[in-house]
């Protein structure tokens, strides 16, 4: 059966909360623990989570249906999902120092200007992200909108405590999401930023 899924949910409209999980039982053995935020359809986190058993790779998405939609389908143990918002998440279910990766891979560009606080890049965001990634935690971002790259960028760079990474093997090796594939096959450009918090290194 097909499923349709909206396209949009304001963040700022989403108020749930999340039960905290045993921390310590869920991530036992795992080689590295990574959160997607925005996962959609959850491409991403199922191909990497079944080509990389021994991780265990999380995701948020503030879309109640496509939460119940990854939950419904078969899916590789080493996978989570949460319903909520990436702050919701991070604030309820993330401890301190414990993310080695965070991937935000094209985040709605919310276009209209009174709209832009509905985006999910926010110092807010930023300062959680510093909080529960590990030393040497990296951040993947990627959008094919230039303007929203220009505003991600801008609020990166507005604060001295990152260092970027200008390549990682990760882009060519691991990276591949429902989103990035539709704008491969229209040929759009791709923007990334990769980085990690100076204070974690
Ligand atoms: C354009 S889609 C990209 C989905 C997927 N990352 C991909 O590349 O195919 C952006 C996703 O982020 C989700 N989203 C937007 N704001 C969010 C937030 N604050 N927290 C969690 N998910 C969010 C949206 O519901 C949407 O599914």
């Amino acid at each position: 059966m097909k499923y349709r899924i909206r396209n949009h949910a304001n963040p700022l409209a989403t108020r749930n909360r999340l039960d905290p999980i045993d921390w310590d039982t869920v991530t036992a053995g795992k080689t590295r623990v990574s959160l997607d935020i925005g996962f959609g359809k959850g491409d991403f986190i199922t191909e990497y989570a079944t080509r990389h058993p021994t991780e265990l790779v999380m995701g948020v998405e503030v879309r109640r249906r496509a939460v119940t939609v990854f939950h419904e389908t078969p899916r590789p143990s080493n996978c989570l999902a949460f319903w909520g918002t990436a702050v919701v998440c991070l604030e309820d279910v993330i401890p301190s120092q414990s993310l080695d990766r965070v991937t935000i891979f094209h985040p709605d560009p919310w276009f209209k200007k009174r709209h832009h606080k509905r985006r999910v890049m926010t110092p807010q965001l930023l300062e959680l992200l510093k909080d529960r990634l590990k030393p040497h935690g990296v951040v993947y971002i990627s959008t094919d909108v230039y303007t929203l790259y220009n505003a991600i960028m801008q609020l990166l760079l507005s604060n001295d405590d990152k260092h970027y990474l200008s390549s990682d093997p990760f882009w060519t090796s691991d990276y591949g999401t429902h989103w990035s594939t539709f704008s491969t096959q229209q040929w759009r450009s791709l923007f990334t930023a990769t980085f990690q918090f100076k204070a974690s290194i």
